[in-house]
């Protein structure tokens, strides 16, 4: 075990520059607007169209990342993008993000996927890569982007979104130092939630996914706390609850109800173990407990919907939007869950510095510049080719999908 801190130093988050309105939107498919706001948390979804794609928005997630980060974009080594939604069969997202950047010739680059795990795959390996040595003082770039696309009229329609989160990862982090080895992982060969070559929209089979989901939760869990009392990290004594000793615990965010849902499973996995009693009133302290440690960290998520691979980090980022300075030095707990599925909780050290690092990534700014449109304007892009003529938009510090030359791709700044 290396005694380096290793963690994320800075992060930069890109969403699409259209929304709708979840009250809008369930009005439109004749359902009670109470369902998708209090039913699923959520009040906003972002739109992109099909010159925000998954490349576009980690170029630009990933500049603004470098840009908040102090890390010199000559010493990165590694660029890994964990996506479920690229590009090409073969070309990875990293390698057109790799170009349109400038980055050196000397990294690897390449992607991870699996489903919305697969950003988290990317930030273990580089850590590990960190850990090992082997990255010789240098640092790495892992960039989560996609585009959540379950189709209009579909139950999964109101979980959709689109962002990317860039972060920066290096020795001595700004942000976040990840407790190296203290983890805890659950997989399991299930048909929760895939999306068959060449079809644009994930199947899911959307209860049992939930059920997935919190099944993952529990295993992953038990195996972080059991290494975080060996290392002395919490403590383990009968009726000391890890989990509470946690000052905030961030959840992969498929909607914002999920993390309620999630948090409350913990809670009576942690009563299962010390044999004690789950009822009603435990179930009401462990939505108390979820206001307090978890909800801090849904502010951006139920604005921007599912991002896939991004979620977990999209509630990072909003977290420390709202409580950064607070929470210096503080540790706070991490769960990545990715359908079909693999999962893993990890626990990290808020950073100094990350009040500062988060201002530098101008998360409000990025929202206020949004334009919110209505629901038809909504159905029109969805149904627009993935390689549909570009509308033009403002200026900016990102990237568009331009169209296709010769079977290529191409891109241009905006
Ligand atoms: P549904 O069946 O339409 O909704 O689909 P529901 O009937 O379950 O209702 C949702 C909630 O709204 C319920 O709350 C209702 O009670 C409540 P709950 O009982 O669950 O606490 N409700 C109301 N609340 C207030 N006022 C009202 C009202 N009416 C109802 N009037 C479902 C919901 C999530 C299944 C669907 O949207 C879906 O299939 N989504 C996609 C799948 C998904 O997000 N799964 C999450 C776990 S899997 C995962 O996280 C991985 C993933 O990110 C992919 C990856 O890994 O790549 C998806």
């Amino acid at each position: 075990m290396t005694t380096m801190k290793i963690g994320i130093d800075a992060l930069g988050v890109a969403i699409p520059r259209r929304y709708i309105d979840m009250v809008e939107l369930a009005r439109a498919r004749g359902i009670e607007p109470g369902k998708y706001v209090e039913g699923l948390g959520a009040r906003e979804m972002a739109v992109a169209e099909p010159g925000e794609d998954t490349v576009a928005l980690a170029a630009q997630a990933a500049s603004r990342a470098l840009a908040a980060s102090e890390v010199d974009r000559n010493n990165l080594g590694l660029l890994i993008v964990g996506t479920e939604t690229g590009v090409d069969h073969s070309k990875p997202v990293a390698s057109f993000v790799h170009g349109l950047l400038g980055l050196p010739t000397t990294m690897r680059v390449y992607d991870t996927q699996h489903a919305c795990y697969g950003g988290t795959a990317g930030l273990m390996t580089a850590i590990d890569w960190i850990a090992s040595g082997a990255a010789a003082g240098r640092s790495a770039l892992v960039i989560c982007s996609d585009i959540a696309r379950y189709g209009v009229g579909t139950a999964g329609e109101p979980t959709q979104g689109a962002g990317s989160v860039a972060m920066v990862v290096s020795a001595n982090p700004g942000l976040l130092e990840i407790d190296h080895g203290v983890s805890g992982a659950a997989s399991t060969h299930v048909h929760d939630f895939w999306r068959p070559l060449g079809m644009r929209e994930a199947q899911v089979d959307g209860h049992y996914s939930v059920q997935c989901y919190l099944d993952a939760v529990a295993t992953a869990y038990r195996g972080w706390k059991a290494r975080a009392i060996e290392r002395g990290l919490v403590r383990g004594a009968p009726g000391e609850q890890a989990s509470e000793q946690l000052a905030r615990i961030c959840y992969h965010v498929p909607f914002c109800k999920m993390a309620r849902k999630a948090h409350v499973h913990v809670r009576k996995t942690e009563a299962e173990d010390a044999s004690a009693t789950w009822d009603a009133a435990a179930e009401q302290q462990g939505i108390a407990s979820f206001k307090q440690q978890v909800e801090p960290s849904l502010g951006l998520c139920a604005r921007v919907g599912n991002v896939y691979t991004g979620s977990l980090y999209l509630g990072l980022a909003g977290l420390l939007q709202a409580q950064a300075a607070g929470l210096a030095g503080q540790r706070i707990g991490m769960f990545s869950y990715g359908s079909g599925c693999t999962s893993e909780f990890f626990s990290g050290v808020v950073g100094k510095a990350a009040a500062a690092r988060i201002a530098a990534a101008k998360l409000g700014d990025m929202l206020d510049e949004r334009e919110k449109i209505s629901v038809t304007e909504y159905e029109r892009i969805m149904a627009m080719a993935p390689t549909a003529p570009i509308t033009d938009g403002p200026a900016g510090d990102g990237f568009r999908f331009t169209g296709v030359t010769n079977h290529q791709r191409q891109y241009a700044k905006r």
